[in-house]
């Protein structure tokens, strides 16, 4: 049995039946449908802990990234203990505020905000917009002067440094479409007095997701740490990144990154905020599937949820845990386990270790609170799943099915 792949005693088997925080999940599976997201409340929390005591001694403020989850209930959850948000588009500004977030403690990002976006977050009074290149300083400039406010912005340096990541998910080498070249930044930043409606206060900078070296983030904080320095800027924003454990990736710990950063930034007089989006709330979330055929003699497992439901797989090769609701033990062979999607990289592992399953059982896709509902699609004319929240040892739907006619809904007639 694949206990010890699992990322925390909450996701237990309980009398042969697998279950979160307590409540078995094929209750959940039974009454809310498959393929149906459920995640934890109180791992959610955990996760936000144990951050926050790794960090303890810089007192950072952390931005919840919602493009890993923006389930105005999760949003919610952690903006109500305590988080900002980070949004990279006007529509997650507008969840972020939806969910009681308030203004001051957003952070807008994003390579290629429009000027109706620009406007938007300007009107709303969001707390930092971060600038990805000169004509956006230029663009924010001139939107903020026609309305009559003044906007707080922070640089997103591109450090020119590869991170140890999937090449998929880095963003702070040479030549990548995110931020600012060093000596371009400097330049700007030494004529910031013609930015008359800007207040340039802040660097930003993110070199990927999953990091795999907490050297790597130290080097970019220095980096970061010595433009603001020579600048007089009193604050740093360290992005998101910090890593959770699939089948194909381990975790480094994050108090690894505490330690590497912790000597970097403490008591160098600039505030630090971190946007933390999959560490929050990955491992807290399963997504749920049932078993519609067992063919080629068992190796090959078709479900109902597949690549529409949870892309990571097709698209980085990520391998997540995938145990089945009842416990046994796994079978000699691993299974290649798929969805119902015509396409032939709808495979959602290529090899799990499962028991021999069959039609009607379900299965729990581990790991997949992060960038697992966010990027759902209706390929195939697939309705969007269920999704579903823990709390203590109860639990409600905190976004209904799609039906079929959601998914023509908008058309015009
Ligand atoms: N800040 C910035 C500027 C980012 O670009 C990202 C993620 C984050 C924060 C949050 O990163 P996190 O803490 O979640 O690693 N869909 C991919 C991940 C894409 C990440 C994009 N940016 C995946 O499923 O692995």
């Amino acid at each position: 049995m694949r206990m010890d792949a699992m990322p925390d005693a909450f996701l237990r088997y309980e009398r042969g039946s697998l279950t979160l925080d307590g409540v078995a999940l094929q209750s959940i599976a039974l009454a809310a449908g498959t393929p149906a997201y459920v995640y934890s409340q109180r791992q959610i929390l955990a996760q936000l802990g144990r951050l926050r005591a790794a960090f303890a001694p810089l007192a950072p403020a952390f931005h919840y990234s919602l493009k890993a989850n923006a389930n105005g209930h999760l949003v919610r959850l952690l903006v109500e203990a305590g988080c900002g948000c980070d949004a990279v588009s006007a529509g997650e500004v507008f969840m972020a505020l939806r969910a009681g977030c308030a203004p001051e403690r957003i952070v807008f990002a994003g390579v290629g905000k429009t000027a109706a976006e620009i406007r938007e977050a300007l009107a709303r009074g969001v707390g930092w917009i971060n600038i990805e290149n000169a004509d956006e300083l230029d663009r924010v400039n001139r939107l903020a002067g026609e309305s009559g406010r003044r906007a707080r912005v922070a640089l997103r340096l591109n450090p020119a440094l590869q991170a140890d990541t999937h090449r998929h998910i880095a963003t702070g080498h040479e030549g990548a479409k995110f931020g600012i070249p060093l000596p371009e930044a400097r330049a700007l930043l030494a004529r910031r007095d013609r930015y008359a409606n800007l207040e340039i206060a802040g660097l930003h900078i993110h070199i990927g997701s999953q990091l795999g070296r907490p050297d790597e983030s130290a080097a970019a904080a220095r980096i970061a740490l010595e433009v603001a320095a020579e600048f007089g800027l009193g604050h740093l924003n360290l992005g998101g990144g910090f890593p959770v454990a699939y089948e194909e990736s381990a975790a480094v710990p994050v108090e690894d990154f505490a330690g590497a950063l912790l000597p970097v930034l403490a008591g160098q007089g600039v505030g630090v905020a971190f946007e933390p989006g999959r560490y929050l709330v990955a491992e807290a979330g399963v997504l749920l599937a049932e078993v519609q055929y067992v063919k080629r003699g068992g190796r090959t497992v078709v479900l109902d949820a597949g690549m529409t439901d949870l892309i990571r797989p097709a698209l980085y090769g990520a391998r997540h845990p995938i145990w089945p609701l009842r416990q046994a033990e796994a079978g000699p062979e691993p299974v290649q386990v798929v969805g119902p999607i015509c396409e032939s990289t709808d495979v959602l592992h290529p090899g799990a270790a499962l028991p021999a399953l069959e039609p009607g059982d379900y299965v729990a896709v581990g790991v997949a609170g992060a960038y697992g509902m966010s990027m759902v699609s209706t390929y195939n004319g697939r309705p969007r799943p269920v999704e579903a929240l823990v709390d203590g040892d109860r639990w409600r739907v905190i976004r209904r099915r799609e039906t079929f006619e959601d998914l023509v809904r908008l058309e015009t007639i």
